[in-house]
């Protein structure tokens, strides 16, 4: 018997729930666990919460009309080619105006260095398949992005955290942490960074220390990841220029349509120096053979054809209003003792909580008062950031967002009450990654 139907026809699952072959996987599969909150999300996407958790970006400001005629007419005109297989490397023309875009970050590269790939995530995927064996180690600023942590755990790597503050990665950190680990023969494989609105944390990697991290990494030989989802998103000024602009030799660069445009083609893509580049292509074939034509071509239709930078303008618009309204709901309505980061760009805000208070524990409490985050447990490889919180302002009206800031202000206050009162509770251990799902990414 199962309890799950689909409208009461189909089983949604069959058969017992229990694993037979518990002890069969792979030992890399033993990293791959469901995260405790995520049952919880489950709950947060109902209307009546507002998620302050989500990381998805708000499609609906763009023209749909346009782009199912967009779509409509690519089938009626290029099907054959759409609907076919295509290398593995990615369509070339899109190859070519992929460079366009990276232009804008002061990058200047040939069509014959990009991959194209399934968003920047299998990118991410794939550059950690061909450089990762169990144990080898990979720097990412404390705290990381979720999604690449899974990634970095699901290859065994062990992750070590480099120290950030307002402006991006310490560069003191980095060197030390290199010194250290070199001293004690650890082998690192690569930083992996993400300079731009970084996500949790909100934070830009300054001009100075741009050149300074790119020089401790060279000195010692230890190849940038740089991943620059939301590098265009920024809300004063030009883009910053690139890292990968200044080495081109020393960085992978990661890109992606899904901020910019929609994350449902799944187009990304990475940058990369001619040999790396080539073990890319090899274990993208692995992987899938090539990239779906039809999205390729669909995202590179819409570029040939709609202002594209006139839509990057309008999510910056966007966006701005709405990391104003949480900034302003945060300045007016939060306890003093909480403090946050005051993004420029892209979507999230991170929170730290008064001593003694735990985001993972004040979960469950918040989504009974209909508001949600993401505790800061889950972007740390080692079970730290208890005290920290990531905000999301993308997807959200500002109404919205204000409502939220002020369940959760009042949260915050009753925790801090109930700390007064009793006492700190223990902080639980954490194990394995917290990954709340795709939409929450
Ligand atoms: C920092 C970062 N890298 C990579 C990704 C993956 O994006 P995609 O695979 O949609 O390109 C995300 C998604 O939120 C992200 O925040």
């Amino acid at each position: 018997m199962t309890e799950e139907r689909d409208h009461g026809q189909t089983p949604a699952t069959q058969g017992s729930r229990i694993d037979a072959y518990v002890d069969r996987y792979a030992a890399r599969a033993t990293g791959m666990v469901a995260s405790e909150i995520r049952a919880l999300f489950a709950v947060a996407s109902r209307p009546e919460v507002v998620s302050l958790a989500g990381g998805m970006p708000y499609v609906t400001a763009l023209p749909l009309d346009m782009v199912g005629e967009l779509v409509s007419d690519l089938v009626t005109r290029r099907g054959p080619v759409a609907l076919q297989y295509g290398s593995g490397q990615g369509d070339p023309h899109l190859r070519e105006q992929i460079c366009e875009v990276m232009r804008l970050e002061g990058i200047h590269a040939g069509a014959n260095d990009v991959v194209v790939t399934v968003g920047s995530q299998q990118a991410l995927d794939l550059v950690t398949r061909i450089f990762i064996d169990p144990g080898d180690v990979v720097l990412a600023e404390g705290p990381s992005y979720v999604g690449a942590l899974g990634t970095f755990s699901a290859y065994q790597a062990k992750v070590v955290h480099i120290a950030m503050d307002d402006q991006g990665i310490v560069p003191e950190s980095l060197a030390q942490t290199i010194y250290a680990l070199e001293t004690a023969g650890a082998p690192i494989k690569f930083l992996y960074t993400i300079p731009n609105f970084q996500n949790p944390a909100g934070v830009t990697l300054n001009i100075a220390r741009r050149q300074q991290v790119l020089d401790i990494c060279q000195r010692a030989g230890v190849l940038v990841i740089e991943d620059n989802p939301y590098g265009l998103l920024g809300f004063d000024g030009e883009p910053m220029r690139a890292l990968r602009a200044d080495n081109p030799d020393g960085v992978v660069y990661l890109g992606s349509f899904s901020k910019t445009l929609a994350p449902g083609f799944r187009v990304g893509w990475a940058l990369a120096p001619h040999a790396i580049r080539e073990k890319l292509v090899l274990a993208m074939e692995s992987a899938v053979l090539s990239h779906s034509s039809f999205t390729q071509l669909a995202v590179g239709q819409y570029l040939a054809s709609q202002p594209w930078q006139e839509q990057i303008k309008t999510f910056r618009e966007l966006y701005r209003e709405r990391r104003d309204a949480l900034l302003g709901a945060l300045d007016s309505l939060m306890p003093p003792e909480v403090s946050w980061t005051r993004p420029g760009g892209g979507f999230f805000v991170w929170a730290t909580l008064p001593e003694g208070l735990d985001s993972k524990a004040i979960l469950p409490r918040a989504v009974a008062e209909r508001v949600a985050f993401v505790p800061g447990t889950g972007f740390y490889a080692d079970g730290s950031g208890a005290r920290h919180m990531r905000l999301s302002y993308c997807y959200p009206q500002p109404d919205r967002i204000r409502e939220g800031v002020r369940r959760l202000a009042g949260v915050i206050e009753q925790e801090m009450q109930l700390r007064d009162t009793f006492g700190t509770g223990s902080v639980r251990d954490h194990q394995g990654v917290d990954t709340p799902g795709p939409d929450l990414k």
